[in-house]
């Protein structure tokens, strides 16, 4: 009998049923993009009310494109941390009525861990222990996972997550929201060797990243220096592709970097990357050739389970197995994993 997921941690509200042999038997997702892009960003308040109207839409939708009916469910799953308070609350509260409802046993997922889970659910076989590299709108993270549910943080951004670093520049470079697919859209007609921008902790041992600084890198290369040149508008003769291809270049490289790093320190090798900025094409590219190079195992997520989905709770399945199952008095656990 299959497993319901739901997943509200941000601005998707999702969910699906699947199957103990990872088969997806439905998966909905509805996005809020049109609601947020206006504002360059993600408003918590207003992801959260979205997602009171959709939650019962997208259960009811996944339930009957599965012909599913609560009775036949082993467990409903809900991502519980991290993420946005209210909006977490809401998957949560649906996932528990239902779990109360139909008498079903509740199962807490780790969004972080279901990322990287989804390159098991696309390989279809175990991909741990591994490296996990989680590269999202909230979260630069590197981890070992010595097992699915075995994780043991080794660094992480301190500041923006590269996600962050992609929405900012695309702000910053007047394209829309999300960024990411619009910086790599301007990136694919500029040269990404015209600017050298600052990567982090690139000569250190620690398994960190930071962002802002390179984030201001490009406010310069376009802008100027504050207070010399009109923060308006751009300085003359910069070409805005090659900002965002340098960008994109140096984002990307930082990622690669510490991830290899991380696999020497930890001699482990395998490497699983998982969340919406691994959808990026430059990035899929660089980590393969690098993978090849240094014959590591590489697993990235498909791009359709790159960004926010609930199919990645069939992480649910390996709690299940383990036994650890929730009560009804589970609760959220919001902000950001450091
Ligand atoms: O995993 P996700 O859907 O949500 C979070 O858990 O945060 O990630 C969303 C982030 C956004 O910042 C978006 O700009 C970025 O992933 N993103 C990309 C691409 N597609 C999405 N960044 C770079 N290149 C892309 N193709
Ligand atoms: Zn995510």
């Amino acid at each position: 009998m299959p497993i319901l997921t739901i997943e509200s941690t941000c601005d998707e509200t999702a969910a699906a049923i699947i199957d103990s042999e990872l088969r997806v038997l439905a998966s909905c997702i509805a996005t809020q993009e049109k609601l947020h892009e206006k504002y360059l960003g993600v408003v918590p308040e207003i992801a959260a009310r979205a997602h009171v109207e959709r939650i019962i839409p997208v259960l009811e939708a996944t339930l009957n494109s599965a012909k599913i009916s609560g009775a036949q469910l082993t467990a409903i799953a809900v991502a519980n941390t991290p993420g946005l308070a209210n909006s977490l609350l809401v998957g949560l509260v649906a996932a528990k009525t239902l779990a109360w409802v139909w008498q079903k046993p509740l199962i807490a997922v780790n969004h972080l861990d279901a990322h990287v889970y989804a390159c098991q659910i696309a390989a279809q076989k175990s991909v741990f222990p591994c490296v996990g590299l989680v590269v999202s709108g909230g979260h630069t993270h590197l981890f070992h996972y010595r097992g699915p549910l075995e994780r043991q943080l080794l660094g992480g951004t301190i500041d923006d997550a590269a996600g962050e670093a992609f929405d900012k520049v695309a702000n910053l470079l007047g394209l829309g929201f999300p960024g990411g697919p619009a910086v790599a859209k301007l990136a694919a007609h500029g040269n990404d060797r015209k600017f050298d921008f600052p990567k982090s902790f690139q000569r250190e041992p620690r398994l960190d990243f930071s962002f802002s600084g390179l984030k201001t890198a490009v406010r310069y290369a376009v802008y100027g220096h504050a207070g010399r040149v009109d923060p308006a508008h751009p300085l003359p003769g910069v070409h805005l592709p090659d900002v965002a291809a340098s960008f994109e270049r140096a984002v990307c490289e930082i990622l690669v970097d510490k991830s290899f790093q991380a696999i020497r320190q930890t001699g482990t090798k395998r490497l699983c990357v998982g969340g919406g900025v691994a959808a990026n094409r430059h990035l899929r590219d660089l980590l393969t050739q690098r993978a090849n190079q240094e014959q590591v195992e590489l697993h990235i997520a498909p791009p359709e389970l790159c960004t926010d989905n609930a199919v990645m709770g069939a992480i649910a399945w390996e709690h299940c197995r383990a036994g650890q199952f929730a009560t009804l008095n589970l609760d959220i656990v919001p902000g950001l994993m450091r």
